[in-house]
């Protein structure tokens, strides 16, 4: 390898980490905690895919996903689509409270999975969910 993209290389190394490292402890025990419930391997694509998905609610026969409330940038500030109250950011590069705090990372997914979807999560959908916010 060329000196020169060896450098480049190592440079980006920490780049490329800091993302999840921002997030992981709260995040980490929640994945192996998923991972006992059956969950396999988590991907940064199907929590991408959730994100957007719309699910159509069965009293108002309106659509929601999560952007509904959070946008689909989560570097922006989001806003509850009922209250109209503002939400900070979730992504960890922007907000670094974010994902940090176990107790409200379970309680406000187990509440907009209900919401969104209509039901909870699955362990593996979580999981795919926190995956890819922490790469935001
Ligand atoms: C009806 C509005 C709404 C929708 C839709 C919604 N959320 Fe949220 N979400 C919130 C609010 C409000 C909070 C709490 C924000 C705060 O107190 O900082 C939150 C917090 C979170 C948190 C915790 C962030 C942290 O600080 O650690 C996660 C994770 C999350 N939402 C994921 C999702 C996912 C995944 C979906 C889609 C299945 C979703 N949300 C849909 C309103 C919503």
């Amino acid at each position: 390898m060329n000196k020169y993209l060896m450098i480049c290389g190592m440079m980006l190394l920490p780049l490329a980490y800091s993302h999840s490292v921002l997030a992981t402890a709260a995040v980490d025990e929640l994945l192996a905690e998923y991972r006992s419930a059956g969950a396999t391997e988590f991907s940064v694509e199907a929590g991408n895919t959730l994100w957007l998905q719309e699910f159509q609610d069965a009293q108002s026969g309106k659509m929601r996903q999560c952007a509904t409330c959070h946008t689909d940038n989560l570097r922006n500030p989001g806003k509850h689509a009922r209250t109209g109250k503002p939400i900070e950011p979730l992504a960890t590069s922007v907000n670094p409270k974010s994902l940090t705090d176990i107790k409200k990372i379970r309680k406000w997914l187990k509440r907009n999975c209900k919401w969104t979807i209509g039901r909870e999560c699955t362990p593996q959908e979580k999981g795919n969910v926190l995956t890819f916010i922490q790469t935001q």
